[in-house]
């Protein structure tokens, strides 16, 4: 097995290089370092990849520092301490800092997945993303600040919850989902017990599993009796935990990602603010590989934001295990008979080198 992209370290140093080939040894040092989940090329799916990088949405550092903060406050919470709070304030101000001052044409969510899977990755990217739909919905530095500290701390009741319910690998039963259940209370109490927390912030533990529809827990609150913070919490859970990957199933693509939602925004979430998070999102980035309905394969070059399923497409074949232009563009706009069939991949700097 080969590597399939540059693995990082938590200091943003390159710990394997793309293509580099996997042995037991490699396989044990990645575990040493925190790294258990990587991508690795397919046989004959190689498509360049060389020279495309993921884009993170933050720099690697500040996400590596707030995964840290993350971390530190966790296993404070495991053993019953005080956190820091005020490290925790200072990240989450670094990480407006970073987002307020880059200017979004899109949320560009198909880049938000951290380069390799760690543990708190998630809360660091429920973080992000509802500090960026806080952003577009212009609140004041302050309401972001609550946001983005609860966001980052949302699910830290699960401190409480015994490890081998939380990482069972199949399904729960009733009683063990009965106690999973619980997490939203505890972390609202874990931190209302910090003194100067805002209601806000503490309300995004305690009510992210609350549906519109009064079917979520823990108690069964509706539209109007959850807070915006999180109802907004709630979606961008559900949109990261579906774009990753769970020991019971493979992550889907954020275009399959974004299909549950809108199903879910029927009922369950708030529709105006999962609406917001559409209108933002890039479902076929530039640079994904497609294929079509009739197998034939192709990169996406141009979106039209009016439209984004149906995007620009130049046609690929595969020479040697890698892509080249056959020079025919399909513009999907004015072709109905054919649609994506699938994303085969990302290819960013392909769609540079053709465009
Ligand atoms: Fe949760």
């Amino acid at each position: 097995m080969r590597v399939a992209q540059n693995i990082y370290g938590k200091e943003g140093e390159v710990l394997l290089r793309v293509g580099s080939e996997l042995s037991e040894g490699l396989i044990e040092s990645l575990r040493k370092r925190g790294v258990f989940a990587i991508e690795v090329e397919e046989e004959n799916k190689s498509y360049a990849v060389e020279e495309d990088e993921k884009v993170d949405i933050i720099s690697r550092e500040l996400r590596s520092e707030a995964e840290e903060i993350v971390m530190d406050t966790w296993n404070a919470a495991l053993e019953g301490k005080s956190f820091s709070m005020s490290k925790i304030k200072q990240v989450v101000e670094e990480v407006m800092d970073e987002l307020l001052t880059k200017d979004y044409a899109f949320l560009k969510l198909a880049d938000i997945r951290a380069l390799d899977e760690y543990t708190f990755a998630h809360s660091v990217n429920v973080c992000v993303l509802s500090l960026l739909l806080g952003i577009i919905k212009n609140y004041s530095e302050n309401r972001l600040y609550e946001l983005g500290v609860g966001a980052l701390l949302h699910d830290l009741g699960k401190t409480i919850i015994p490890p081998e319910i939380l990482n069972k690998p199949g399904p729960l039963n009733n009683e063990e989902m009965a106690i999973v259940r619980k997490h939203p209370a505890y972390g609202f109490s874990l931190l209302c017990q910090e003194p100067d927390i805002a209601f806000g912030l503490a309300l995004i533990a305690y009510q992210h599993h609350e549906r519109c529809n009064g079917g979520g827990y823990p108690r069964g609150l509706v539209q109007g009796e959850i807070h915006e913070f999180a109802q907004i919490v709630a979606i961008v859970d559900v949109y990261d935990a579906l774009t990753s990957d769970r020991p019971y199933r493979k992550s889907l693509l954020p275009y399959e990602a974004v299909e549950t939602l809108v199903a879910m925004s029927a009922q369950e979430l708030n529709f105006s603010i999962v609406k917001i998070f559409l209108e933002n999102v890039d479902i076929y980035p530039v640079g994904s590989i497609v294929e079509l309905n009739d197998h034939s394969t192709g990169i996406i070059v141009s979106v039209d934001k009016s439209l984004p399923v149906r995007p620009l497409i130049r046609m690929l074949v595969c020479e040697n295990n890698h892509y080249v232009s056959t020079g025919t563009d399909i513009n999907l706009m004015e072709n109905n008979t054919l649609f994506i069939k699938k994303v085969l991949g990302i290819n960013t700097a392909l769609a540079d080198k053709l465009l």
